[in-house]
């Protein structure tokens, strides 16, 4: 487990970290998830203290699936959210589960300094930080083309 700090370095108001976690939870028990049965649940929490959750939503045709991550960023994109500093991801997993390789380019292009903590329904967990996740996402200067 990475021991990166809970609360980043005065930019923003200390996160509810219980109540995001519940989110998240309350999240994974919505999740729609009949062909992997991979429930699971994420919630994000914005700088003025709003909490945005997401669950998995997926569909017959598999690639049309849509992660619990990214549903809690087109959550917190559709509501105005500014800051998006903490990220919270619930699964029913053995271990604690990461966000996939393309919710992580999702979440770095708004929340390039996330921190990520994620549970399991049997007390596993882990922490890291998005860039360490994803060193090197391709972000709007990788569209500079002058
Ligand atoms: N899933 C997520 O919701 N988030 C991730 O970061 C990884 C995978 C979902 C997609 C699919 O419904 C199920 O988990 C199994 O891959």
């Amino acid at each position: 487990m990475h021991t990166s700090p809970v609360v980043p370095a005065g930019r923003s108001a200390p996160a509810d970290l219980g109540a995001l976690r519940e989110a998240a939870f309350a999240a994974l028990d919505r999740a729609y998830a009949p062909y992997s049965g991979f429930r699971v649940g994420a919630a994000l929490w914005s700088d003025d203290g709003r909490v945005f959750a997401g669950c998995n939503v997926e569909n017959a045709s598999y690639a049309a699936t849509l992660c619990a991550e990214r549903a809690a960023v087109a959550a917190a994109v559709v509501a105005g959210a500014q800051g998006l500093s903490y990220l919270v991801v619930a699964s029913e997993a053995h271990e604690a589960s990461p966000p996939c390789g393309e919710c992580r380019q999702v979440l770095s292009e708004l929340a390039p300094d996330l921190q990520i903590l994620s549970y399991t329904r049997g007390g596993a967990e882990a922490r890291w930080m998005l860039s360490v996740l994803l060193p090197h996402p391709f972000s709007q200067q990788s569209l500079d083309r002058s």
